[in-house]
């Protein structure tokens, strides 16, 4: 295999007395989509935010794919710092600013200015791009946000994690929310976005939807990794008792 884009290791982080997070190692590579599964509590949440900047471990390292393809240590102490490394979450709430339209959350905090005003004709075009990218369907993109349907809420989530060079895209439940069709449409966005060689890391608690989408899956328990598995080389009642009792499967 090739280097990965992201690796952390030995990720360990607590709260008061819970070990959310107990040596844990996780990697993504480009072109993947590596699911993240386990019960509620498990840590998933809490790993992606290490890996999102958002939380900084009290031991472990993080790497990072350099400009040559190497390895390079990366301490992120914001959300911020994690994205200018290419690293981008969709977070479950989406996390949209609900009264502004979708050009201003695509890039909210993060505006194109000319001289000292926004440069608003620009970022609408930039916006309109990368929404095509994620094939969705030609809406206003000047209403605000709360009036959309989930579908189009998400696609402009999508569009924020994609509009500033993303090469790891964390998404936190993505089609908790959605209907069948809105589903389906998702599940076909990560595959298209998966063969343009972004890494994808995939947390959802359909079990059925990892199957189908994913390469690799990572099963968490009580903090720690279970194991990490090739998708075509497990069965759906092995990964369920990875889940719950926490056994990986013996090869
Ligand atoms: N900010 C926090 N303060 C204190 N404890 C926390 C915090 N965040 C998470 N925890 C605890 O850490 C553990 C892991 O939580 P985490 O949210 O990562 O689980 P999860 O796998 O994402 O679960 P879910 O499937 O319910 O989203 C839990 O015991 C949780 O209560
Ligand atoms: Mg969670």
């Amino acid at each position: 295999m090739k280097q990965p884009l992201v690796r952390m290791e030995g990720i360990s982080l607590s709260f008061g007395g819970v070990r959310a997070l107990d040596r844990v190692d996780f990697d993504v590579y480009p072109g993947e989509v590596h699911g993240l599964l386990g019960h509620n509590g498990a840590g998933k949440s809490t790993l992606i935010r290490v890996l999102s900047g958002v939380y900084r471990p009290d031991e472990g390292r993080i790497w990072v794919r350099g400009e040559e393809g190497r390895l390079e240590e990366a301490v992120f102490h914001s959300p911020r710092d994690a994205q200018q490394r290419g690293i981008e979450t969709i977070h479950q709430s989406l996390a949209l600013a609900d009264n502004l339209d979708a050009v201003a959350n695509i890039f909210l905090g993060r505006e194109r200015v000319r001289g000292l005003s926004l440069d608003e004709e620009t970022m609408e075009a930039e916006a309109r791009r990368t929404l095509e990218r994620v094939g969705a369907r030609v809406f206003s993109l000047r209403v605000p946000v709360i009036s959309m349907s989930g579908g189009q809420r998400q696609a402009v989530a999508i569009a924020r994690a994609l509009q500033f060079r993303a090469s790891v895209l964390i998404m936190d439940e993505p089609t908790a929310a959605l209907g069948p069709e809105e589903t389906a449409r998702v599940k076909d966005l990560i595959r298209s976005l998966r063969s343009e060689g972004l890494g994808i890391v995939l947390i959802s608690h359909d079990l059925h939807d990892v199957f189908d989408l994913s390469d690799r899956i990572t099963v968490m328990k009580g903090g720690r990794v279970v194991g990490t598995v090739y998708t075509r080389d497990v069965t759906h009642d092995e990964v369920l008792q990875m889940i719950i009792a926490g056994v990986a499967p013996e090869r």
